[in-house]
């Protein structure tokens, strides 16, 4: 650790993910002091370096293969001898997030925040000792942000190895294609990571406790991207319970349990990946001598502005709750480094997207209709299918839909649920639309480009009044 370091900050950030380093460059751009505390030996937190970006990198390269094998022909391309070489598939994803990981320190040095590698405790509400491999440092900040993230959830009883039995941080790593892989959790992670393993050619079963895939998903949504998972060869066990897994010497064997009863089953399996959801992580972190409340899930409750019950100490990021998501987190860096600052920071938690990165993509925003029906709100559905939308026809991909949902009295957009080609780029029109309260004619009424994927939405948006022109 090097001693010439200031070692009094306006502000300490823990933990070096989307939301805390962003935070610390917010609240260094807006004049404070800022050092940020990261142990993992490389900037980007669990987004960076075994999330988003190394997931999303195995999913554009293993969708490349597929298409070369399968989908060019259709086009009249021929492509002769498609060979998959996983090493260089997975050294392009390590080098991408090489290269990200250490855009993030370059943007450390532009903003002049210390950066200081090894992990943070708390030894007060306005002290920290941090160690690392250089040392020992004692840091003093007037405020402290805890953005410190969160881990895998075990399966009581399952041991991961991170070989046959894996976290998604080993399945972001196979050294070759499992010819078989049970996932545990139709979640996000499964089903992106399955897709992965799918497309190169695994066989994968996917068990569910819950009935349907995506849960937290609009019904529609869950229904029709399971049948389109289906066709590309991914199997379903829903309302299904993982009882056990013993690994041998090559594969594991799961016990699966149908929830409502009924006989027991044996799945066998090259890999087995669990993805059950993901808990916050603070190990280590001194909360208790802050005197930091946690909640029964090990969460750090925070207010509407992300403080925490101790008034110099903020949390943000999954470790504060919410959905897990690295634009939740980081939207949350900005609002409380403003906050810091005297500004009004602020996040709109009802309109966050949501984006499964499978084929066709997933997308969400705002309230599902089961969310709707629950709490009473009268509401206009508007439908449009990819199938009559005229490039993803051109493009020979035109699954999924595009559904939005406004409501009845005042048309003002309550949400959006798409299937679908570029979904996840689609959805934040809706996402702005929302923000700035507009009703669906408000969308329909915009000029979208011809022939574009947007109209599928603009469409939709008419759907909501029965007016659409092309269904
Ligand atoms: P994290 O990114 O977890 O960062 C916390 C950091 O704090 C870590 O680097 C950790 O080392 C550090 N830390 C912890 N304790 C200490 C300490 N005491 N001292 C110092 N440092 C400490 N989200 C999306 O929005 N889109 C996606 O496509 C997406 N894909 C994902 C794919 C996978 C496989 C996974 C696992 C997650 C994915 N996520 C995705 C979720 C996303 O990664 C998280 O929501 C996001 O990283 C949370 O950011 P954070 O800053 O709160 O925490
Ligand atoms: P998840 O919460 O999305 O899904 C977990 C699934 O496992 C749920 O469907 C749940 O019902 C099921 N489950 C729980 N216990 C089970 C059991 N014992 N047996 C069978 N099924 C069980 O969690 P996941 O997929 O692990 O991802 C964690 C988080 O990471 C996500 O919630 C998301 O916030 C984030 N993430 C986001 C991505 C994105 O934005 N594209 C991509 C990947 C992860």
């Amino acid at each position: 650790m090097s001693t010439n370091k200031d070692r009094t900050f306006d502000v300490v950030v823990v933990g070096g993910g989307p939301g805390g380093y962003v935070c610390a460059i917010r609240a260094a751009q807006l004049g404070l002091s800022v050092a940020c505390v990261e142990k993992r030996g490389a900037l980007g937190g669990t987004c960076l370096n075994v999330g988003c970006i190394p997931s999303k990198v195995l999913l554009q390269s293993s969708h490349h293969y597929r298409t070369a094998k399968e989908e060019l022909a259709e086009h009249g391309v021929k492509v002769a001898g498609v060979e998959l070489d996983l090493p260089a598939m997975m050294g392009r994803k390590d080098k991408v997030v090489a290269d990200f990981t250490k855009g993030v320190e370059f943007l450390f040095k532009k903003n002049k925040v210390a950066y200081f590698k090894g992990a943070a405790a708390l030894t007060g509400p306005n002290a920290l000792k941090v160690s690392g491999e250089d040392g020992e440092a004692e840091l003093t900040a007037k405020t402290v942000v805890i953005a410190t993230g969160s881990v895998s959830a075990p399966l009581p009883g399952v041991a991961v190895d991170e070989k046959t039995v894996v976290s998604s941080t080993g399945a972001l790593a196979l050294p070759k294609v499992p010819k078989s892989m049970v996932v545990i959790g139709a979640g996000v992670i499964g089903l992106e990571l399955g897709s992965v393993w799918a497309r190169l050619g695994a066989e994968v079963t996917v068990v569910e406790f819950l009935g349907k895939i995506l849960p937290p998903f609009d019904d529609e949504v869950s229904k029709q991207m399971q049948r389109i998972l289906e066709k590309q060869g991914m199997s379903f066990k829903l309302a299904h319970k993982v009882t056990g897994v013993t690994a041998g010497k090559s594969g594991a064997t799961v016990s699966v349990e149908p929830v409502k009863g009924g006989d027991a089953l044996s799945l066998e399996a090259d890999v087995v990946l669990v993805a059950i959801g993901r808990r916050p992580y603070t190990e280590g972190l001194g909360l208790e001598a802050a005197g930091v409340a946690v909640s029964e899930k090990g969460f750090i409750p925070v207010d509407a502005h992300g403080r925490t019950n101790v008034p110099s100490i903020y949390a943000i990021g999954d470790v504060a709750g919410g959905l897990m998501l690295a634009h939740k987190a980081e939207e949350e860096g900005v609002a409380v480094a403003e906050t810091i600052a005297g500004q009004a920071g602020h996040v709109n938690h009802g309109i966050i997207p949501s984006v499964v990165y499978t084929h066709p993509e997933v997308a969400s925003v705002g309230k599902t209709e089961q969310e709707l029906k629950a709490e009473g709100t009268a509401y206009a559905v508007g439908k449009f299918p990819f199938i009559a939308n005229s490039r993803a026809k051109a493009n020979g991909d035109a699954p999924g839909f595009v559904k939005i949902l406004a409501d009845k009295r005042t048309d003002r957009v309550l949400g959006a649920h798409l299937i679908g080609p570029g979904a996840g780029e689609l959805i934040a029109e809706v996402a702005v639309a929302m923000e700035f309260s507009a009703s669906a004619e408000d969308i329909a009424r915009t000029c979208h480009a011809h022939p574009s994927l947007s109209e599928a939405v603009k469409e939709a948006a008419l759907d909501t009044a029965k007016r659409a022109i092309h269904i």
